[in-house]
């Protein structure tokens, strides 16, 4: 299957293949370092739009582009229009090439003032930002929402649709409620619905982490991109199996563990160089873990970073853990 470019507004993206915004994670180090692997898209994390009124550091910092990794989409939620109108226009100047709204996330720190998924708790609210955003920027506005708050309230059609009315370019359906948080599987049987019902393109997410099944969903639900949060953490190469079957070619192998954890040293090196190392070891314990799954060892291994606090220490022990593979390939294959 060889599928279309993504078009959203006129901003052509391929291959239609798009990393999910993931809140601590897909900060511009992060976008940069994995768009290379094929990605034709890449989100921020999402942003308060009140937050944004205030212009803090950390807050600007989320906005903040490497350049690398364009064309990105900044994420806003929010439940008030014209405040998410004022940081739509902030994040435009600061070189955003799609505006996304958040209608999915379901934390509570975040739904409890009305934003996210709670947003969809109100169909009318949701057209409200949609259409101040949409009017208050120049470049495409999208939206990214789950299926309703509650199995009793499945919204997305109704509200994609208003958004469609309203202006947005395109949407994307993570396939679960609110209420079901991370539980139970992505339903791609709305996404399909969601396809049929809207004529701007559908972007379909939730449990793709394996090529073939990327590539099965996408023909089978109809959409015209995907999107891939999880399972690409600690193992970027299946974005680069999805772009290989995309492109007709047979999906490469994933690397060998010793290359695995190569990448994974340039991928810390990395985050220490731009987030500095207090900011960074923390951070990057977690993305250790994934990249050390499958390796004989990996429990211990992974128990001994979690109580390390320097970088070079966490590096060297990377590093022996390569030779130790590399000296016992059996083990290692
Ligand atoms: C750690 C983490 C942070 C997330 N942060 C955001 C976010 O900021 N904005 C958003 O729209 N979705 C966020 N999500 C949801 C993902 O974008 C995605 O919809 C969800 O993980 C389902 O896709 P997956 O099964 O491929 O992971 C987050 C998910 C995770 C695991």
């Amino acid at each position: 299957m060889r599928p279309k470019p993504l078009r959203i507004g006129s901003i052509e993206i391929w291959p239609p293949l798009i990393l999910a915004p993931m809140s601590g994670v897909t900060n511009r180090t992060m976008r940069a370092l994995y768009r290379p692997f094929g990605l034709g898209l890449t989100v921020t994390e999402f942003v308060s739009s009140n937050a944004l009124q205030h212009g803090n550091r950390r807050t600007m910092e989320m906005i903040d582009q490497h350049g690398l990794e364009k064309p990105v989409a900044t994420q806003l939620w929010g439940d008030d229009p014209a405040t998410m109108a004022r940081a739509a226009k902030v994040v435009r100047e600061c070189g955003a090439d799609i505006v996304d709204i958040n209608f999915g996330c379901p934390a509570p720190k975040v739904t409890k003032t009305n934003g996210g998924s709670a947003c969809l708790r109100d169909p009318d609210r949701c057209e409200s930002i949609v259409r101040a955003v949409v009017a208050s920027v120049d470049c495409p506005v999208t939206v990214k929402m789950r299926l309703g708050w509650s199995e009793n309230a499945l919204v997305y059609l109704e509200v994609a649709q208003r958004a469609q009315r309203a202006g947005v370019q395109a949407v994307t359906l993570h396939a679960r409620t609110a209420k079901q948080f991370y539980r139970g599987e992505a339903d791609w049987a709305h996404i399909a619905r969601l396809k049929k019902g809207l004529d701007i393109p559908v972007i379909g997410n939730g449990d793709l982490d394996d090529p073939y099944l990327a590539i099965e969903r996408m023909r089978e639900s109809g959409v015209d991109a995907v999107m891939l949060g999880r399972a690409t953490l600690g193992n970027p190469w299946l974005i680069s199996q999805i772009r290989d079957l995309m492109e007709g070619r047979d999906a490469r192998a994933l690397p060998s563990a010793p290359d695995r954890l190569r990448f994974a040293i340039v991928h810390y090196r990395t985050m220490v160089e731009e987030l500095g190392e207090a900011r960074a070891v923390p951070q990057m314990r977690k993305h250790l873990a994934l990249y050390l799954k499958g390796i004989p060892g990996a429990a211990m291994l992974r128990e001994r970073i979690m109580r390390i606090e320097s970088a070079d220490e966490t590096i060297a022990t990377i590093e022996a853990t390569i030779s130790r593979l590399e000296s016992t390939p059996l083990v290692a294959a």
